[in-house]
């Protein structure tokens, strides 16, 4: 399953007037279902959830601005290496976010919708983990 753009705006159309509610609806279902990864976030989770929902606004408003959306995760991927996140973490995020978006797209929801979201958050979760694990590699010397 590629990527559908198509789908991905018009779904995250119906999500957005939600708001940032969406982000704590996200971080309630990851946390239920993965505590083990609570305590690498801060205790306070406001300022998070406003940081997540702008950034996956800024995912879904580069998603096909290749170069851009790259960048963006490349920078994302490595600071992620200093927060904790281990690539074992991302298919649980992952679960929680569909469930998330499933949860507040209501009819704009489909089987393909749900398949083209994974596919995005394939790409997107690779792009973070290779470059995460590209800034741990020792500098090349000489
Ligand atoms: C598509 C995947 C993800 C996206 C778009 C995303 C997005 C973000 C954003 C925008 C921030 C704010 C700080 C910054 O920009 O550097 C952040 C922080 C953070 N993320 Fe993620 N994230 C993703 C996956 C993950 C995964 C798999 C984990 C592992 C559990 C994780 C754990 C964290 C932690 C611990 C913080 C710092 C929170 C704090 O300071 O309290 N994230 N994330």
């Amino acid at each position: 399953m590629t990527v559908n753009p198509i789908l991905i705006k018009s779904s995250f159309s119906a999500v957005e007037p939600h708001g940032p509610e969406v982000a704590g609806w996200f971080y309630d279902h990851l946390f239920t279902h993965n505590p083990g990864v609570r305590s690498l976030f801060a205790e306070h989770i406001g300022p998070q959830r406003d940081r997540l929902w702008a950034a996956l606004g800024a995912l879904v408003a580069n998603l096909e601005n290749t170069e851009a959306l790259v960048g963006i995760l490349q920078n994302l991927g490595r600071r992620h290496a200093g927060y904790g996140a281990l690539p074992e973490h991302y298919p649980a995020v992952g679960a929680s976010l569909i469930a998330t978006l499933r949860h507040y797209a209501g009819d704009a929801w489909t089987p393909e919708t749900e398949a083209s979201w994974a596919a995005v958050y394939e790409v997107v979760s690779t792009t973070m983990i290779d470059s995460a694990a590209a800034a741990s590699e020792p500098t090349p010397t000489g």
